[in-house]
This record gives structure tokens, C-alpha cells and sequence, in this order.
């Protein structure tokens, strides 16, 4: 049984990466891994695969960037000879970028079963590119694994066959677990000149965020508050650096003496700068996952949450983006009356290893 796995952007390598490491325990499954290339800097991705094993892709259809019609258009066309030369009885998909939907669209329109990882998930906010993605895929899959229950019951919700939807943890956990350790070796706190818990993270690159100069500048005036305490590292996404360009905005940071924008950072340094720091602000969706395993407290600069169990039970809070609401909850996670998190269920690093069975057994 031959099953193509897609990989496109950033946040699919740490997905991808324990479903293939765990492929060989099923040898009656074969992979192949497709590349889109949506995401080509060795930054954005060859790094990721070094750093997780990732075996080298067997295509890379090199879309690189373009507006939303072009670059989706541009995956399924290439995408579309692949699985036509490839024969396979399935074509596998994880998380929610354009990569994911254009691969989804071609394999169930050539008659080819679909599989998402990570289905489910809603934010209920259809100006996101990503909402968009997410319930077009979920759609049209033949099956569908969830991370958390919220997954399930919107799926529920939507009408889907509840025989095709699986509840099995969380594939990006799986890998953050794996390389806790290792990333944990990493010299980028000394590099910086940072003391353990002495220092606040941020990444930022949603649209809804970074494309729009008011919205970027209210946020920096958090961040200028925030660096009066200590130290922010922030490591910048390409989408972001574009904007901080404006001379509004270069001038804010300028202004900023404890604000150090770095480079976008590999897998495990990253990691080990938000398992280091004192709290992490994002609008990232995986950050949100992670921070609630390593115990960091995470305000997200979102006005909603497609992962609302990380704010259920982990150590995520969804804070906005207006200033004021930022400094409140920043200084609540300060005054210690932030709440704790614990590790959703099934969380636990086997997601993968349950995911793969269920292919074998539901596609054979
Ligand atoms: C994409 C995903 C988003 C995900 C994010 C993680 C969609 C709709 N969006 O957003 O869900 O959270 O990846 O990073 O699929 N660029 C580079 N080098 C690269 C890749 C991109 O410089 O390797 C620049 C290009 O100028 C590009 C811009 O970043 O135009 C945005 O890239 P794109 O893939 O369109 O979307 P992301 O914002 O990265």
C-alpha cells in the first residue's frame, strides 16, 4: 500500500516527522514524501530536516511563494503529476496551510483516498486562510485524526462520519518530546547571553497580525513595556521582517534597547528558548501546544484559538492584541496567579505510533 505524505510549510516538518520514523513497524505501508517547497529558505526547512531526521523528500514540486489562488493553484498542478506517475492508495495531509488543502483537492479529485492529521480544529474565524483550509480538508477526507476532543466534536458538529474520525494525541508533541533532550543541548542561551527564566520569547507572522501596521505598532507598544523587564528574543518569520521595515515600525524597535530580532531559529533552538524562558508571546498555533508541555506560560496575541484545549487545561491564554489586555495578562503570569498547565490527553509522544496502525488496518 503506497501512501504519499505532504510536507509544505514550517509547522508540517515536526508533524511529518514521527509518522515516518514510525512507517517501518506497518511494512505493508510504502511512503513517499512530497516537498511542495511552499516554504524553500534552508531556514524555513532544510534545517528541519537535518535537525529531525526527516528523510530527504522523494519529489519537491519547488511552488516557493505567491498570493493564496497562485500558490495553491501552482501545488495542484504539480502536485497533480506526482500522484497520477506515484499510483497511490492514499495521500496523507497534516495541519492547515495551503500545501495541505491544494494536495487534499488533487488527491480525492484522482480518486485517491485522504487521510488529514490534525483534523478538527476550528477557530471559527473564516477571515483565516487557515479556518479555510482546515474545514475545506476535513471535508473531503476519507479519514481523520485528532489532537484534542474539541477536534472530535466539531467534526461531530459538521456532520462528519464519526467512524472515520480518531482521537490519537498530538504528532508535534511526539516530536517535541523526542528532542526535549537534545534541544536542551543547544549553546543559543549562552549565544545570547540569557539566564534561564531570565527572558521572554515572542514569534509573530499571522496575517491578521504582521500585515497590518496598526495592529504590528499596538503590539509593539506591549513589547516595549514588557522590555523594561528583561530580555526578548524574537526570532522573525520572512512575512514579518517585511513589515518591521516600515519606518514607523523600525522606529519603535529601534527604541527598544532589550528587543533582539534574530534570524528565523532551527527546531532546537527554539525549543530550548521557549523551555528556558520565563513566558512566550505568539500567535503561533503550535507554540500554544508546546508551551503547554514544557509547563511555559504562553499569552497568545490572537482573538481566538483553534486549539482551546491548551487554554483548558494548559498554560496558554488567548490575551488580544490591544496593549492594555497584553500588560494584564503578562503581568498576571509575573504576579504568579497565572495558572499551571498539565499535558492534555494523549499527548504523550505516541500519536504517531497509533496513527499508523489505524492507516494499515483502514486502507488495507
Ligand atoms: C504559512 C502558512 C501558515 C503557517 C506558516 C508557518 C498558509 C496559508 N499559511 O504562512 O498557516 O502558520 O506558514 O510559517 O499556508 N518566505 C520566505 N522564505 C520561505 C517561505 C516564505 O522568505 O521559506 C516569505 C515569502 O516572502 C512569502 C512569505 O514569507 O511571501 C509568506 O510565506 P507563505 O508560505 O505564503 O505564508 P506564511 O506566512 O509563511
Amino acid at each position: 500500500m503506497k501512501i504519499i505524505n505532504v510536507v509544505g510549510a514550517r509547522p508540517n516538518f515536526m508533524k511529518v516527522a514521527p509518522i515516518m520514523a514510525a512507517y517501518p513497524s506497518e511494512p505493508s505501508i510504502q511512503p513517499v514524501l512530497v516537498h511542495t517547497g511552499q516554504h524553500y529558505d534552508e531556514k524555513m526547512s532544510d534545517l528541519f530536516f537535518r535537525e529531525l531526521g526527516i528523510p530527504e523528500p522523494d519529489v519537491n514540486l519547488e511552488v516557493g511563494s505567491g498570493s493564496h489562488a497562485r500558490q495553491t493553484a501552482d501545488i495542484m498542478v504539480r502536485f497533480e503529476e506526482v500522484v497520477l506517475a506515484e499510483k497511490p492508495d492514499a495521500v496523507l495531509v497534516v495541519g492547515d496551510v495551503n500545501s495541505t488543502i491544494a494536495c487534499g483537492m488533487v488527491a480525492v479529485k484522482l480518486g485517491v483516498k485522504l487521510v488529514h492529521v490534525e483534523a478538527g480544529l476550528r477557530s471559527h474565524d473564516r477571515t483565516m486562510p487557515e479556518e479555510i483550509n482546515r474545514l475545506l480538508t476535513d471535508s473531503i477526507s476519507d479519514l481523520l485524526f485528532c489532537t484534542e476532543q474539541s477536534g472530535m466534536d466539531n467534526l461531530a458538529k459538521e456532520g462528519v462520519d464519526p467512524g472515520k474520525c480518531f482521537m490519537v494525541g498530538n504528532c508535534m508533541v511526539d516530536t517535541l518530546l523526542k528532542n526535549l533532550e537534545k534541544a536542551r543541548q543547544s549553546k543559543i542561551l549562552e549565544q545570547q547571553g540569557l539566564d534561564e527564566r531570565g527572558y521572554a520569547v515572542v514569534t509573530l507572522h499571522r496575517p491578521a497580525n504582521v500585515d497590518s501596521e496598526e495592529v504590528m505598532g499596538r503590539i509593539l507598544l506591549a513589547l516595549t513595556e514588557v522590555q523594561k523587564d528583561w530580555p526578548i528574543v524574537f526570532p522573525v518569520h520572512p512575512r514579518t521582517r517585511k513589515m518591521l521595515e516600515k519606518p514607523a515600525l523600525a522606529k519603535l524597535v529601534a527604541a527598544m534597547p532589550n528587543l533582539r530580532l534574530l534570524d528565523p531559529a532551527g527546531y532546537l533552538d527554539f525549543v530550548r528558548l521557549c523551555d528556558g524562558a520565563r513566558l512566550v508571546l505568539t500567535d503561533s498555533g503550535g507554540i500554544q501546544e508546546e508551551t503547554t508541555i514544557m509547563d511555559v506560560p504562553c499569552l497568545t496575541l490572537r482573538e481566538n484559538t483553534e486549539r482551546p484545549v491548551t487554554c483548558d487545561v494548559g498554560t496558554n491564554v488567548l490575551v488580544g492584541r490591544d496593549p492594555d489586555k497584553i500588560l494584564a495578562a503578562y503581568r498576571a503570569v509575573m504576579d504568579g496567579t497565572a495558572g499551571k498547565g498539565v499535558a492534555p490527553p494523549l499527548w504523550d509522544g505516541k500519536a504517531a505510533e497509533r496513527i499508523v496502525p489505524i492507516l494499515a488496518r483502514e486502507l488495507g
